[in-house]
């Protein structure tokens, strides 16, 4: 039978360290508090049943707001005066569930992975305890007063995270054993003679302490993906080829337009510019102006790129449908795709040109034109 994983989460702290303003579990990274991204990360996992938080008693109303999109909470309990205290009360709350296993997790957290819950629990098939952990990469030092004094080995020395996994019945009476508050649950653990894996941590999974770490964490969280899209026609005309995605190809027609007509550079253009809410090609190089007679159609996507560089963006990739009986595109796709992927900057295989006939049907079936679509995607970085 499988066992029952509850989460206990400590929330109770001032944030003293990352400065002045909100607490700074509540404090928005993104938008979303850091507590309930913390929430998330957690109960995304299928095996999480039950989640414990413990807050301040000061804190309630910002703990509501902060959580006002979150269900199956269990109602919150007040912290101590120190995390063991806090996790203490968590504990005791959540003896009414008697879970088998309790995950024990810093609100201030927010990167868990479910690779981490997956490896702790694994971890408690052979130990009472399981927690992620870095082995030390610098050199450690004692200092006194601003100077050196003592080297320390860092060999076998591990740098702690959260969560914490414990047997709940061991983690509880080890609290209750305690004569003084521990920095975390492991040393409780260990107090009592328990065995507790070391599982691998994460850089990720990092606590957030100070300014810079805030700093990081809304760097980390931004997330700006845009997709635009773009459509265009460009009907035939006497002549003896037609450009399309910056190749020529010989063909029984030409296309008729103001620029070397190439409609499907056009639609990349478009798709561009829509991504971006920048309008169009037409608002930026109106046909109107004699200047565009005839011009190859790469200064529009130029243009193009460049906004997208200065908008903080860069081309994910690209989708461009060109629709027409004939030519042929298919042998062409090859340069086709090499020349937009030259011409934006982005690799080859970000960029994809395709065809369709439109089964003899309008304008494209009756061989009046070629139409083209496409699809761009932006990310901010
Ligand atoms: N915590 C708690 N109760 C306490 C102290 C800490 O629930 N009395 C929680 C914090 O809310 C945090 C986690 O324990 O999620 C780790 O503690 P820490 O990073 O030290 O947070 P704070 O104590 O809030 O910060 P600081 O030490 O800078 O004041
Ligand atoms: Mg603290």
């Amino acid at each position: 039978m499988n066992k029952s994983v509850s989460a206990l989460i400590v929330a109770a702290g001032r944030g003293t360290r990352a400065g002045t303003g909100l607490p700074k579990q509540y404090r928005p990274l993104n938008g979303v508090p850091m507590l309930a991204r913390t929430l998330r990360a957690l109960m995304a996992h299928s095996a999480v049943e039950n989640v414990q938080v413990v807050i301040h008693p000061d804190d309630m109303p910002l703990y509501s707001a902060a959580v006002a999109d979150i269900s199956g909470l269990l109602p919150p309990v007040f912290g101590g005066d120190t995390r063991s205290g806090s996790v203490l009360n968590g504990l005791e709350a959540l003896k009414a569930d008697a879970p088998d296993i309790v995950l024990i997790h810093d609100a201030a957290r927010p990167f868990l992975s479910l690779e981490i819950i997956d490896n702790l629990l694994a971890a408690l098939k052979t130990h009472a305890g399981a927690f992620p952990a870095l082995p030390v990469v610098d050199a450690l030092w004692q200092g006194h007063d601003g100077s050196a004094e003592i080297p320390h080995s860092r060999e076998g020395l591990f740098r702690a995270q959260t969560p914490q996994a414990f047997y709940f019945k061991d983690i509880l009476a080890a609290h209750h054993s305690a004569t003084e508050p521990a920095d975390d649950d492991v040393a409780l653990a260990r107090s009592q003679g328990l065995s507790v894996a070391i599982v691998q941590g994460s850089e990720s999974n990092y606590k957030l302490t100070t300014a810079a770490d805030f700093a990081r964490a809304t760097k980390e969280t931004q997330m700006d993906i845009r997709t635009g899209n773009g459509f265009d026609v460009h009907a035939f005309t006497e002549g003896d080829r037609v450009t399309l995605c910056g190749i020529e190809l010989p063909h029984s027609h030409s296309l008729l337009g103001h620029s070397d007509a190439d409609v499907a550079m056009h639609t990349i253009t478009d798709a561009l510019f829509g991504a971006l809410a920048e309008g169009d090609i037409g608002q930026w190089f109106p046909p109107s102006e004699a200047e565009w007679k005839g011009a190859a159609s790469d200064i529009f996507l130029l243009k193009a790129v460049e906004r997208v560089a200065a908008r903080g963006f860069v081309i994910s990739n690209i989708d461009c449908t060109i629709i027409c009986e004939s030519p042929k595109i298919g042998p062409h796709t090859v340069p086709m795709r090499a020349e937009i992927a030259r011409i934006t900057g982005i690799d080859v295989d970000r960029v994809s040109v395709k065809a369709t006939t439109s089964e003899k049907l309008g304008f494209t079936g009756r061989k009046e034109g070629i139409a083209a679509m496409a699809t761009a995607t932006l990310v901010k970085l």
